[in-house]
């Protein structure tokens, strides 16, 4: 049909892919793989061992949902008309579909009675997401595993998303056997996540398709924001209203809120004077910061730079992390980014 994928374009790394999708088959380790959105550590979504491997691994509390990744339409359909289930994917998504598929958007799918998923992945959700990557390394693993795939991003559980292979090994290695590698990856951010079973649909997620994408759909113009975003300003207390913490390097983030006034040079000495290592991420208005102890990183391409400036500040071991931020409606994929910023800091300005 018109969404399969042609396996002929992958010459090079079809022997190492081939091994890949065999120890996807044969054994309960997940093999980590790179999206357009971010790595993926993705393991058989139908055996209960094979996803469980992913909770170990990543020390995933294990009652957050895992996305299912799928390389073509019939292969979700066959998710949801097995073992004698017919259902069928509601109409309300074609539209999406039809325009972001492949491509860095999650849809929320009743999943059915008899599902050959695994429980796992659902964490007990009567319902599951599903998402078709757009990167072609992605679909040819799926394609040659033969099944499903259930991955979270590739990451330890709370630090920031992987970008690149070299992430992944930073945080996995010793844990998984086999990272594809296939250079950084396109959007940066994760895929939107969004749930059309409800009237109206609402956005679980913001990711790398934007509100003003999704509204221009039919059925979807109406689609409302299903997702907070902690609005007050100042310190932040991390335990109440927030189950988990997430996308934080090591050291204290400290979001300045697009038109907060940006640091002082007070402050910015304030920090030399307690002989601490400050990094600054600069998005648009900063002037580049000079001088140790500082550390200053451009969020090339915002979304696309996003994790991997807060890791490479890591990285040089600093003691804080200022971030320039952007304003939600910035670009396509901004309110995505303050999402995850304003989940990563410690403070907000
Ligand atoms: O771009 C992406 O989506 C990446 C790449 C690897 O595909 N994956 C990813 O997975 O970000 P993860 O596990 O880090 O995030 C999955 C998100 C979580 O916010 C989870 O709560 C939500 O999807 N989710 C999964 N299944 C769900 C369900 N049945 N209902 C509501 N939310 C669900
Ligand atoms: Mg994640």
């Amino acid at each position: 049909g018109e969404w399969d994928v042609k396996l002929d374009v992958i010459t090079t790394d079809l022997a190492h892919m081939q091994r890949a999708a065999a120890q996807l088959k044969s054994t309960d380790i997940p093999v980590a793989f790179p999206t357009e959105t971010v790595y993926g550590l993705g393991a058989d979504a139908t055996r209960s061992t094979a996803v469980r491997g992913i909770f170990q691994a990543k020390q995933r509390p294990s009652d957050n949902p895992l996305i299912v990744h799928v390389c073509s339409i019939q292969q979700l359909k066959d998710i949801l008309c097995s073992n004698g289930s017919h259902e069928s994917i509601p109409p309300i998504y074609q539209p999406l579909v039809r325009k972001f598929w492949p491509g860095p958007l999650t849809i929320i799918l009743p999943n059915p009675k008899e599902s050959p998923l695994a429980p796992e992945v659902t964490a007990g959700l009567s319902t599951f997401g599903a998402r078709m990557p757009r990167s072609l390394l992605a679909l040819v693993l799926i394609k040659l595993a033969g099944v499903p795939l259930a991955a979270p991003s590739a990451n330890a559980s709370t630090r920031p998303s992987p970008t690149a292979a070299e992430h992944v090994k930073d945080d996995l290695d010793g844990r998984i056997e086999i990272i594809l590698d296939g250079g950084p990856c396109d959007v940066g951010v994760e895929s939107t996540v969004v749930d059309g079973l409800t009237n109206p649909p609402s956005i679980l997620r913001p990711g790398g398709i934007s509100i003003e994408q999704l509204r221009k759909c039919p059925g979807w113009e109406n689609v409302v924001i299903g997702y907070q975003d902690v609005s007050e300003k100042g310190i932040r207390p991390r335990a109440p209203g927030m189950k988990y913490r997430h996308y934080s390097p090591k050291a204290p983030v400290i979001l300045y809120e697009a038109g907060a006034k940006r640091p002082s040079a007070d402050i910015v000495r304030g920090y030399a004077h307690r002989r601490q290592r400050l990094g600054i991420i600069r998005t648009k208005f900063w002037p580049p910061a000079c001088g140790l102890p500082i550390h200053s990183t451009d969020m090339e391409g915002i979304a696309r730079g996003l994790f991997s400036a807060l890791r490479e500040l890591d990285k040089y071991g600093v003691d804080a992390i200022l971030v320039e931020g952007i304003d939600d409606d910035e670009g396509d994929s901004a309110a995505a980014v303050m999402n995850r910023l304003r989940k990563a800091a410690e403070v907000r300005v």
